[in-house]
């Protein structure tokens, strides 16, 4: 057997621990596997004192993670600290620096640094794999990087905050407000420390980016996204849609157009019959379509201890096989700049409103609609209130700057009785 491959592991959290656990319990099976004993030999966290459930005596322990990557004896540096810049960037830079591979769970790191990180350490000949930065347990790295290498990537959609499928299939669920919802998520400790993240949708974003690269061949352009978070949705819009036969998902959609890479991240309705309508609670699910394969469908838990672990091992077992990919699925220097498409492909929406009870609302609202050239699908009134009637409207195809013409339109009806609410319907 070959010699081991050694391992040292900075940030003992959920995740990092995790880690440590497979390693020690299926340490005789990786090695079988891989043709080596993965070992690690050293860690790093904030706090040492703390118990985290893993014996931890064995391994050597280091204050600073820029001096664990720097370390003789350590073949992978493993990033499990999190955020885009500080440590776990001083950490990564030193280890590609000091000539090791890298295997890291951090999705803002990649997203906001990826493209020169990862040229620094293809130039040196080192590998830096992300697999446990994407949808957690699911291996949607390499399936797209792997898997489906013979073909031309169409479109990648994807569920990838657990804690939005959470929020928004709970409201649905028990009919509860968001912010009731959320105060629930922060009690199960389902939010980041920063929840902008989780609800404002670049969390989710960040994981969407990273797989656009690699679909697409372009550099991370995180910048260029579009995104927008479920702060806004009501448990009316949750109704509402139900009712018409949609789910709303904070949902992830990268293509590229002829306008250039189209990628937003943003709450969408997609039919309850979907995979993507019928995923409940914090799971995840990434949809790939390919010209060869047509579409693939994987579901799973997108964080977690094991979930997350699982990803990270699938990298370190790569390197202990000698499975030595680019970080994007191509070198990293090769990869084109992306520019982001400044109008999304047109799409149905959702539309509701509330108008003022009276002769001829109705048609001077539908008017707006036909004048910026917009064309109604479905419409209904429903609840009558004292002097005003909410109103939905699905439209036919048409572009978010046809629907932004007619909704300033209707501002200056003065039928309005209520903030027009819009949503992107998704064609799954
Ligand atoms: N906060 C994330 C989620 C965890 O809810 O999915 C993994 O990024």
């Amino acid at each position: 057997m070959s010699s081991p491959l050694r391992l040292g592991i900075a940030g003992l959290g959920t995740v990092g621990s995790g880690v440590v656990k497979i390693v020690q319990r299926h340490h005789d099976m990786l090695a079988r596997r891989s043709g080596r004993p993965i070992e690690i030999t050293a860690v790093s966290a904030r706090t040492r004192g703390r118990n985290r459930g893993v014996a931890l005596d064995g391994y050597a322990w280091e204050n600073d993670p820029v001096d664990l990557a720097r370390r003789e004896d350590v073949d992978v540096f493993v990033e499990l600290i999190g955020g885009s810049d500080g440590p776990a960037k001083a950490a990564v830079e030193a280890a590609i620096a000091a000539g090791k591979d890298v295997v890291t769970a951090n999705k803002a790191l990649l997203a906001l640094h990826g493209q020169e990180l990862a040229v620094a350490a293809e130039k040196a000949g080192h590998v830096v794999r992300f697999e446990a930065a994407v949808a957690g347990g699911i291996p949607v790295v390499k399936a797209l990087t792997e898997g489906l290498a013979g073909n031309e990537i169409l479109r990648v959609m994807g569920v990838m905050n657990g804690t939005c499928n959470y929020i928004l299939t709970r409201m649905q669920a028990a009919g509860l407000s968001y912010e009731t919802v959320f105060e629930e998520a922060n009690q199960l400790g389902y939010l980041e420390a920063d929840p902008t993240l989780d609800v404002g949708g670049i969390d989710a974003g960040h994981k969407l980016a990273l797989l656009a690269s690699i679909a697409f061949g372009t550099q991370v352009n995180f910048a260029a996204m579009d995104i927008e978070g479920i702060e806004r949705i009501s448990i009316e819009d949750i109704e509402q849609a139900a009712d018409m036969g949609y789910r709303v998902k904070l949902l992830g959609v990268a293509q590229l157009t002829g306008r250039g890479l189209e990628s937003r991240m943003s709450p969408c309705l997609v039919p309850m019959t979907s995979p993507l309508g019928q995923l409940e609670n914090a799971t995840n699910m990434v949809v790939l379509e390919g010209d060869a394969v047509g579409q693939i469908v994987m579901r799973g838990a997108g964080a977690g201890e094991g979930p997350t672990a699982s990803a990270v091992m699938a990298d370190v077992m790569d390197i202990a096989r000698g499975t030595r990919l680019s970080t994007f699925g191509q070198p990293a220097a090769e990869l084109r700049r992306s520019t982001g498409a400044q109008v999304s492909a047109p799409a149905p929406f959702y539309l509701r409103t509330a108008l003022l009870d009276k002769p001829g609302a109705l048609a001077k609202i539908a008017a707006t609609l036909g004048d910026a050239g917009i064309s109604i699908d479905r419409m209904r009134q429903y609840g009558h209130e004292d002097t005003s009637a909410p109103v939905l409207i699905v439209t036919h195809k048409t572009t978010r700057a046809a629907l932004d013409e007619a909704i300033a339109a209707m501002h200056g009806t003065g039928v309005l009785a209520a903030e027009p609410v819009a949503i992107r319907i998704e064609e799954v």
